[in-house]
């Protein structure tokens, strides 16, 4: 495969971000949802381009908050969406991402943990998340509009 870029997001990919998030989950979000983080959140926004094509993107914002480890009252990145595109899958573009976004949660916004909620059937990300030291904080029953439970998993940073 081609070289792998991974780059903030910007007003130009917005169409074909909310294309692959269509695609690829079952959480949607309204136009103005995409264009709101982009504007604050810009810089923890990125998306994955392989040959002029975008084939991922995630999305996350700043939150303060209890610690999901400790007793304190804490700034921290919630990784809101995540996707890759069904063919570029498995070659590292989520890894590479998330890297590259919790390393500017903690540099530019001092963000100390990161979370993210994620089906208990979504095996694939599941594992990916364990792979980047998230760990299982709670089962969040019936998160989901359909009735599913979460797994609220985070990672001190
Ligand atoms: N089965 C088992 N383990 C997997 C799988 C899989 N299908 N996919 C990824 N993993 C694990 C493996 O440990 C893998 O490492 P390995 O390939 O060396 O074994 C590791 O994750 C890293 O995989 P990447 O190649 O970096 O992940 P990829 O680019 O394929 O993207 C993702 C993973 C985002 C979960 C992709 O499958 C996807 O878009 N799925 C649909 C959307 C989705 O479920 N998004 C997450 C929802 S939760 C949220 O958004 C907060
Ligand atoms: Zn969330």
């Amino acid at each position: 495969m081609n070289l792998i870029r991974i780059r903030p997001a910007t007003m130009d990919d917005i169409d074909m971000v909310i294309a692959i998030n269509i695609e690829c989950l079952p959480e949607h979000y309204p136009f103005n949802f995409w264009i709101e983080h982009l504007k604050k959140w810009g810089d923890i926004f990125y998306v994955a381009e392989v040959d002029n094509e975008i084939v991922g993107y995630v999305l996350s914002r700043i939150e303060e908050g209890q610690s999901h480890f400790k007793g304190s009252y804490i700034k921290m990145g919630h990784i809101v969406s995540v996707a890759v595109k069904g063919k570029f899958r498995r070659k590292g573009i989520a890894t590479y991402m998330l890297l590259t976004l919790l390393n500017s949660l903690k540099t530019v916004y001092g963000a100390e943990e990161a979370f993210l909620e994620v089906r208990v059937s979504n095996e694939p990300a599941v594992k990916l998340y364990e792979k980047l030291g998230f760990t299982i904080v709670k089962k969040l029953t019936k998160y989901y509009l359909d009735g599913e439970d979460a797994l609220l998993m985070a990672k001190a940073l």
